[in-house]
């Protein structure tokens, strides 16, 4: 064998050897655990056959407690790029069966060199994070290590989609990765995510709590908010990740994808022209006006068990990516709330960064009142809202279907945030306040001298109604740009959206502005 054929051949067997990570009873471990290894779970994620690996090479350079004996090639982290329906990506994935997906110094090398590489590209970063968080052997360097990969998180946000996927433990200042992130994707069962474990909360709190309890993925898409999807498997999770990547470009600078569009946009929904209940507190199912309008149905929901009285997800309108953000009147009535508040901010920001138009819909009867939503700061995060519409020079499309009133009317999109096209149904009422609020302000004194004060109010608030709560009143002023039948609405936003595609305007120079955290 010639000397070249020997090199080649050593090549091949480190190949093999970076292959097996921590080696093959490790991967059975995995496996056992109800796991896919970081290499499987690429394989799933991209398209077949699109994976270029690089750093494979790599070893630890820690001496303390023995690592120097101790190293594997690639040293617990599977870096590089390849496809998502064709389009290029950058991914990372921890390897759990190298040090448990410890970070190490040259891990956080690893993974900063792709992150590197995917903002000069301009191309999306996906990290699927399996680890246990610093690596302890390597003490301070691995912390540098992390601060280097939220300095990245941090510069790259708003130029390129970041993405995590969360398949295994996040524990430690580790979480704050995925937290700069766009999006977090949990897999139930196997992911968790904590600051401090169920160990040194028993011993600061006395709290008996399980990892799940504390940071599941149950628990942080329906009452924490901080993961944006739940799967229920590593497969799922990864599904979720190529889904949601249909929906969004590749940087700030451009467009979403164009899908071909088989629902045709002049499908008139014949069900919108009676959905609307005759009682103004009788709830109708706004997911049900939402998949009548999109094409074909298909809603891919953000935060589905978060702060369900607000909807916001992606569809699409004649093929053209669009973020929802739409009141859900099933569900406390539709109102707002902090979470809520936070919850539609946030999104609304990622879709006006990414070029993505902003589909509002609005059926909302006002913010929460109470000390529960005052003392948690709900003028901060309902104006969180309130900047991020206003703040937002996409397309912006509002519809209001029913209540828009005071405070909660202003924050929803309307006209004076910029909103471009603002149509109501003929059910809308668009008010400082509701009829029935109105006149007990109004009137409560002639209401007590009255004989019969519930007539009194009765025939108040009917003359209220009759003025204030219709969308006349608002398209009087402009304020409102049509009213439109409710089943034409699919085709009236399409109309909008196709004129609103060259729309440019600019915010004033500035350093950055002071949302409201
Ligand atoms: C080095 C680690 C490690 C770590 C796990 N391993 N975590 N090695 N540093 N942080 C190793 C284990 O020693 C073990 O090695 C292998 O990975 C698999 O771990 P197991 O414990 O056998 O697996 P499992 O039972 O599934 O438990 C997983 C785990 C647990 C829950 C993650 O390992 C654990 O609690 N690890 C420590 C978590 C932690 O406290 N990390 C530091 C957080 S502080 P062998 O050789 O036996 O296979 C932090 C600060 C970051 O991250 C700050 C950033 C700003």
């Amino acid at each position: 064998m010639s000397n070249q054929l020997e090199k080649v051949k050593e090549l091949i067997a480190l190949r093999e050897e970076a292959r097996l990570g921590g080696g093959e009873k490790a991967i059975q471990k995995q496996h056992e655990r109800g796991k896919y290894t970081a290499r499987e779970r690429i394989a799933q994620l991209l398209d077949e056959g699109s994976f270029e690996e690089i750093d494979m090479f790599v070893r630890h350079r820690c001496h303390n407690f023995g690592q120097e004996k101790k190293s594997y090639l690639g040293d617990g982290v599977v870096t590089g790029y390849g496809t998502i329906d064709g389009r290029l990506v950058y991914v990372f994935a921890q390897d759990f069966t190298v040090f448990g997906g410890s970070l190490s110094e040259t891990m956080a090398q690893k993974i900063c060199k792709i992150m590197d590489m995917a903002m000069k590209m301009g191309a999306p970063v996906i990290g699927l994070n399996d680890s246990g968080g610093a690596r302890i052997q390597e003490g301070i360097n691995a912390l540098a290590g992390y601060s280097e990969i939220f300095q990245r998180n941090i510069l790259a946000s708003g130029v390129i989609p970041q993405i995590s996927g969360i398949l295994g433990p996040c524990a430690g200042g580790a979480v704050y990765s995925p937290a700069l992130t766009d999006f977090t994707i949990m897999t139930k069962g196997i992911s968790y995510m904590f600051l401090t474990g169920p160990k040194v909360v028993k011993t600061v709190t006395g709290e008996d709590v399980t990892q799940d309890q504390l940071g599941g993925a149950e628990v942080h898409s329906s009452k924490s908010g901080v993961a944006h999807f739940a799967a229920a498997d590593g497969e799922e999770t990864l599904k979720i990740i190529r889904k949601l990547f249909s929906y969004i470009p590749q940087n700030n600078l451009e467009e979403p994808p164009l899908m071909p569009c088989t629902d045709p946009i002049d499908r008139l929904e014949d069900s919108l022209n009676e959905i609307i209940p005759d009682s103004a507190t009788r709830p109708y199912d706004m997911y049900e006006v939402i998949g009548a309008i999109i094409d074909n149905g298909e809603f891919l929901e953000v935060q589905r068990d978060y702060a369900k009285n607000i909807i916001i997800g992606f569809a699409r309108f004649n093929g053209q990516s669009v973020g929802i953000v739409a009141n859900q009147p099933k569900f406390l009535a539709g109102v707002l709330d902090s979470n809520a508040s936070r919850k539609a901010a946030r999104f609304v920001r990622f879709c006006d960064a990414f070029n993505i138009p902003l589909v509002t819909l609005v059926d909302v009867p006002g913010f929460l009142p109470g000390t529960g939503q005052e003392y948690n700061g709900v003028i901060l995060h309902g104006a969180k809202l309130l900047y991020a519409y206003g703040e937002a020079t996409v397309p912006k499309v509002t519809v209001t279907l029913r209540k828009s009133y005071g405070g909660s009317h202003i924050v929803m999109s309307c006209k004076q945030l910029r909103g471009d096209m603002n149509y109501a149904w003929p059910t809308a009422e668009i008010a400082v306040m509701g009829g029935a609020g109105a006149v007990e302000v109004l009137y409560a004194r002639e209401a007590k001298e009255a004989e019969d004060p519930a007539a009194v109010l009765k025939e108040k608030e009917e003359e209220y109604n009759k003025l204030f709560c219709n969308p006349y009143n608002a398209a009087r002023y402009g304020y409102i740009d049509d009213v439109i039948e409710p089943r034409n609405t699919r085709f009236r936003i399409i109309r909008a959206l196709q004129q609103l595609a060259t729309k440019k305007i600019t915010n004033p120079a500035k350093k950055h502005g002071n949302i409201p955290l």
